[in-house]
């Protein structure tokens, strides 16, 4: 048997796992005779085949037969080398292969340059993407083929190679002579490249978030990532995205080198062979890049040594893993030379475990629901399409563009250097299309988002985020805006629900003659008056506009004109500040204004709205769950008192006016209509019944000018009496329902009408007598107001901010 040799840097793309020689020896197969006999059949067949198959067959090929026969059987990383394989691979390594650095293309049967890696000869010189190679050492490369290409441009290190070349945009060809090196693939790369051409390994310098992207795992990855990350805490590094997405894998040392970098102890992988012991790594503290935040990207053609990678950072809870479900790939394998070196066996002869011990490897009838590969994050499971997976090789490529900085200071545009082809990967691999009139640009989708970093940039904001509160108690401030109807108001709250200023502006003077709310005329009124309203609350407030943390506005629901005043402003606010959008849901806000002034949580809750535009009952399991369980089906309780008021001639706004004149009548005057009360209509509630019923109380049938009418002053008390105290006992009965229906036990009270003080006495005593908790909004926030939409910081505190494309829903919420 061969001695087994192990040459780790053939391997390239499988992990490779140094295996101790004396150990490996031992597996020889045993010494008995069952062996021999089976070895016999297999000798005599081929002896058979030899000598007596009707076509004559050399010896190698049906030995090489017979191998490739036994290598099927096992797993697709198991390979055999022929010698023919075998010298191509000698001589890379041995003659210490050298090339000019270019990757090469056919464009339209012409010879180009795809791309120069950066430093090489060829970059050196000149050369650039799109330059077409007119000959190489005087002889054409018309109907040349790329591997004969490649072929004649690589040799021994330090011979030459003269090429003609002509750059893109000029005629005439240029001769150059380049002397060949060792080119090392560059395979830690960052998100783009800074005038030098080096990579900037930052990707957003100011909150100092590093993104660097691995494209195998070398011999020299590790060293160049160390060289990376000692660049970033240079210049201020907080956080890092790892991209692994596409990498293949490469040597398990090389892997077990980078966990090592970022986790202080504990194990990183371990291996187990049938024939070799297990081993096991562990992390040593020296050199350990720690105290900051880490993502890493994956997708399903992440293999091996990018398992192992992903893995060992989520198993230490050091990283986060975003995106796919990895590859699935377990297992190692060595190179194992035979006769002499002539051929070689590639073999699976490890499986390796992660520290968590959950099982990478996808064996061949796994299905998706086995345990395999590495998961993302619970959250960070997001799948991209085909169309979003070229996108993003697409753009990739695009980002890496070298651009050329020659003497004269031409530009030139080179693309990216892949490292290699790729096992798992298939990958669109730079070469070009069989239809060369299609280049890559056209196909790059500009609006192309990447999801997975995107996701995984978040992630990373969030956790400085959260460290600079920790750490700093720095207490987030937000500006709150309210316009849905015709009271312009806003308020600045920090996040322990400290109210620093509030301003509320009302309009009812512009409303009162129409005794309602005309839109277009609360609209205009917005218009003039939301800045100097939220000026004046960050002057109470003691702060300027850059101190702001958020800016939250009430989108729904409310009048289409007013809601689109506050949303404009909130917009403008949130982009020139840069700052979070947050949205308000102003009934829900109604609720909230119920825990701004109660001194324990008030959640879970019934929740009544009682206003001018609804008079609702929510479930309010918490500040963001909310679930209507009743609503008015005509008009709402404050529409009532408004239109009653206009007929009693109080005037405008009609709830204050009708509660004041209430005082002097009595309640039970007038006998009024209890809409859906004893067990009709459920939770729901109806008031136009009873605003005609005191319409007729105040008139008989036909044409009536109310303001025509003079109604003695204890009828207009009695009849306000009365009415409050049909509205009352509504109200409190359906609330009384809900909390019965809902098992509750809290009910929070919020709206204008909850001002009203024979509804705040009716409610209190009802709540005393069945043990409930009660909280009404105090008076000041009863009506519309923007310190209730401190709502928002639930919001900002669960990360649920809007994009620009938030819109106003508005209109009145019925059932
Ligand atoms: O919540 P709000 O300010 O605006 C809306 O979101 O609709 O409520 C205004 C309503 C008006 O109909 C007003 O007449 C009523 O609340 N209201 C009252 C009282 N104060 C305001 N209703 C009864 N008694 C009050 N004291
Ligand atoms: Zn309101």
């Amino acid at each position: 048997m061969a001695r087994h040799a192990l040459f780790a840097l053939l391997l390239g793309l499988g992990v490779t796992l140094a295996m101790p020689a004396g150990v490996a020896d031992q597996g020889v197969a045993p010494n008995n005779d069952e062996y021999y006999e089976l070895y016999k059949v297999l000798v005599d067949t081929i002896d058979q085949v030899d000598r007596n198959y009707v076509q004559n067959l050399s010896r190698r090929e049906i030995v090489d037969a017979a191998i490739q026969g036994i290598l099927e059987k096992l797993d697709p990383y198991s390979s055999y080398i022929s010698p023919e394989e075998m010298t191509r691979f000698r001589d890379d390594v041995e003659h210490k292969f050298g090339g000019i650095g270019i990757q090469i293309s056919m464009e339209n049967g012409r010879l180009v340059v795809l791309s120069p890696l950066v430093g090489s000869p060829a970059y050196r010189a000149g050369l650039r993407a799109g330059d077409h190679i007119v000959s190489i050492e005087g002889e054409s490369t018309e109907g040349i083929t790329i591997d004969d290409a490649v072929k004649q441009l690589k040799g021994d290190a330090g011979t030459d190679v003269t090429l003609s070349v002509r750059h893109s945009g000029s005629s005439d060809p240029e001769e150059v002579t380049l002397t060949r090196e060792v080119v090392a693939v560059e395979t830690v790369l960052g998100d783009s490249r800074k005038p030098s051409d080096d990579w900037d390994w930052m990707l957003d310098r100011e909150s100092g978030m590093g993104y660097i992207r691995l494209t195998a795992f070398s011999r020299e990855t590790a060293s160049d990532l160390r060289r990376a990350l000692n660049e970033l805490e240079d210049e201020g590094l907080n956080g890092l995205i790892i991209d692994l997405r596409f990498n293949p894998g490469g040597l398990l040392t090389s892997a077990i080198e980078i966990c090592d970098m970022f986790i202080e102890e504990g194990r990183i992988v371990s291996t187990q062979g049938r024939n070799t012991p297990e081993r096991t790594w562990e992390a040593k503290s020296p050199g350990t890049y720690s105290g900051f935040p880490m993502a890493i990207l994956v997708n399903r053609y992440s293999a091996s040594a990018s398992e192992i990678l992903s893995a060992c950072l989520q198993d230490h809870d050091r990283a986060i893993v975003v995106g796919e479900r990895t590859w699935g790939k377990g297992s190692v394998q060595n190179v194992v030379e035979l006769e002499g070196g002539t051929s070689a066996l590639k073999l699976t002869t490890a499986s390796y475990q992660r520290p968590s011990g959950h099982n990478i490897h996808r064996f061949p009838d796994a299905t998706e629901d086995d345990e395999w590969g590495v998961m993302p994050n619970d959250d960070y499971l997001i799948k991209f399409s085909p169309e979003e997976m070229r996108q993003l090789v697409l753009t990739r490529r695009d980002r890496d563009i070298v651009v050329y900085h020659g003497e004269e200071g031409e530009e030139a545009v080179a693309e990216e250097e892949e490292s290699s082809d790729t096992e798992p990967s298939d990958t669109d691999d730079g070469e070009d299309s069989e239809d060369g009139e299609v280049t890559e640009e056209e196909e790059v989708d500009i609006t192309f988002v990447d999801r997975q970093l995107e996701a995984a940039v978040e992630y990373i904001r969030s956790q400085l985020a959260g460290e600079a509160s920790d750490d700093d108690f720095v207490i987030r401030r937000i500006l709150t805006i309210e316009s849905t109807c015709d009271e312009t108001a806003a308020a600045v709250i920090n996040e322990r629900l400290e109210v620093l200023g509030a301003t509320v502006a009302t309009q009812h003077e512009l409303h009162e003659r129409f005794t309602g709310v005309v839109p277009e005329i609360a609209s205009r009124a917005h218009v003039e008056r939301i800045l100097p309203v939220i000026d004046e609350s960050l002057r109470q407030a003691g702060i300027t506009l850059a101190e702001i943390d958020a800016v939250a506005v009430a989108n729904t629901p409310g009048l289409a004109g007013s809601l689109l005043v506050g949303l404009s402003a909130a917009k403008a606010l949130s982009v020139a500040l840069d700052v979070p959008l947050l949205a308000i849901n102003h009934l829900q806000a109604h609720i909230y204004a119920c825990q701004m002034s109660a001194s324990e949580n008030v959640f879970p809750c019934v929740g009544l709205i009682v206003s001018g535009g609804h008079t609702s009952l929510y479930r309010c399991d918490d500040p963001l769950d909310f679930t209507l369980l009743g609503a008015t089906i005509d008009d709402a309780a404050g529409e009532a008192f408004d239109k009653v008021a206009s007929m009693l001639g109080l005037g405008y706004p009609g709830g204050p006016a009708i509660e004041k004149a209430a005082q002097a009548g009595d309640p039970k005057a007038y006998r009024l209509p209890r809409a859906m009360l004893n067990g009709e209509g459920g939770l729901d509630f109806s008031f136009s019944g009873l605003k005609t019923a005191v319409r007729y109380k105040i008139a008989p049938p036909g044409n009536v000018e109310f303001n025509q009418l003079s109604l003695e002053a204890n009828e207009v008390a009695n009849l306000a009496a009365s009415f409050q105290e049909a509205v009352v006992d509504v109200l409190a009965r359906k609330a009384k329902k809900a909390l019965k229906e809902s098992k509750l036990t809290t009910l929070c009270v919020g709206g204008g009408v909850a001002a009203n003080a024979a509804l705040r006495q009716r409610l209190t005593s009802d709540a005393k007598a069945a043990g409930h908790t009660l909280h009404i909004a105090p008076p000041s926030l009863c009506t519309d107001n923007a310190v209730m939409g401190a709502i928002a910081i639930e919001r900002l505190k669960g990360g649920m901010t809007e994009s620009l494309e938030l819109d106003i829903v508005p209109g009145p919420v019925r059932r």
